[in-house]
């Protein structure tokens, strides 16, 4: 089944847009989507250089949460950043986009989990910032499976994790990418140094928000200082519980990250669950003197009627520079056309988005010029919108 659209007059979403040394063709972003497809030992292969090429439409592509060290690891399949291999593969990735008339608009998320994670997929104890266990599953190479105690990070960790963080952004432009996303949502490390339910720390790393925002912006100033503020960006994602995350203080957490962060001058700040009805999102736009990405997250029907158009079109109205959407082009290779032109969208196959490893359901969803769309599953399962 697919839906159809009013086909929009103008918009601003396609206009050309600069993001630092960027030329973008548009205001459309393709957020970071988790798909689980790199070998097991994190190096991008030939599904995810096909994925990423299908899209190279898009303004601007942040590539999916990538691990910037071994313990960092959340997941099986996940891609990571640290060694010569996964760089080399991410290499091809970024040239395939460039091939397929991308240009190098692509950053790489680079997401450590925390306490997201297992000894079974990273090999290690996690680390995080207090030993708070994550009170959810996670899944392993056996499936299922409790989380274990997390270790509390030393100051030592602290600081070499920092300097993976460098590391990995470095490898990063090695690889082609123009910048890389500091993954500060979602629940993970970085967010669990924010939020009060899983920073128990008294020393300088925790306690009152100017030391719980510390580690997020040390990480971004090392990225900064190992690449070029031009190249860094950050993720965030205020008041959102995802991965068990509860920030506590919210407001004034951020009223302190956000101008911290502006200090340090990436380049651009990404919003999860960006709203202009809240006052949240009107107050970080305030706060943030650069470009904002803003995502505004869709209901599943949002997502395959005009809901991307619209909230995007509304967001834009609102201060918001560029306009991050995952699972538009997740389900749909070419969705800026689709966007542009009022184009049906593909429905997405819930049971082939994450934890499976073929093409099937990651790189078949067809595009305009190939004719009529591959079937669809029942469209009574949604898709889960944050892991
Ligand atoms: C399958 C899937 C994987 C995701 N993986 C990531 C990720 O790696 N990093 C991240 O920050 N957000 C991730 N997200 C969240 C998306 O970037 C985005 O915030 C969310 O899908 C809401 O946007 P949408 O309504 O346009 O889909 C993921 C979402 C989905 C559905």
């Amino acid at each position: 089944m697919t839906h159809s659209q009013q086909a929009p007059a103008t918009s601003r979403l396609f206009e050309s847009a600069r993001l630092g040394g960027l030329e973008l063709p548009s205001r459309l972003v393709m957020a970071p989507l988790t798909r689980n497809r790199a070998a097991a030992d994190g190096v991008p292969g030939a599904l995810m250089v096909t994925h990423y090429a299908q899209r190279a439409s898009a303004g601007l592509i942040i590539a999916e949460g990538t691990t910037p060290n071994p313990v960092g690891q959340t997941y099986p399949h996940i891609p990571g950043i640290h060694s010569a291999a996964q760089t080399a593969g991410w290499r091809r990735v970024t040239d395939a986009v460039h091939a397929a008339g991308g240009g190098r608009r692509m950053f790489l998320q680079l997401q450590h989990g925390g306490r997201v994670g297992h000894p079974d997929n990273s090999g290690l104890i996690s680390l995080a910032p207090s030993a708070v266990t994550f009170p959810e599953t996670l899944h392993t190479p056996t499936g299922l499976q409790k989380a274990v105690p997390p270790r509390a990070m030393t100051a030592q960790d602290i600081e070499s994790t920092v300097a993976d963080f460098a590391d990995a952004a470095r490898n990063a432009v090695r690889a082609g990418f123009a910048g890389v996303e500091v993954h500060s949502a979602n629940g993970h490390l970085l967010h669990q140094f924010l939020a009060q339910n899983t920073n128990r720390r008294t020393d300088a790393w925790g306690g009152p928000v100017e030391r719980r925002i510390r580690f997020t912006v040390e990480v971004v100033r090392a990225v900064a200082e190992a690449v070029g503020r031009d190249r860094v960006g950050v993720r965030i994602s205020p008041g959102q519980g995802v991965n068990s995350i509860e920030e506590g203080d919210t407001d004034a957490i951020y009223a302190a990250l956000v101008p911290a962060l502006a200090e340090v001058g990436p380049v651009y700040l990404h919003m999860v669950y960006a709203d202009p009805d809240d006052p949240r999102y009107r107050a970080i736009r305030k706060a943030w003197p650069g470009t904002l990405i803003a995502n505004p997250v869709l209901t599943r029907e949002e997502v395959t009627a005009d809901g991307g158009l619209r909230q995007g079109e509304r967001l834009l109205g609102h201060g918001a520079d560029l306009i991050a959407l995952g699972r538009g082009f997740l389900a749909n290779p070419d969705l800026t056309e689709r966007l542009r032109t009022g184009a049906p969208l593909n429905e997405i196959r819930p049971e082939f988005l994450m934890h499976v490893h073929g093409a099937e359901g990651y790189n078949d969803y067809p595009v305009l010029s190939r004719g009529p769309v591959a079937p669809r599953t029942p469209s009574g399962r949604g898709a889960r919108a944050n892991p």
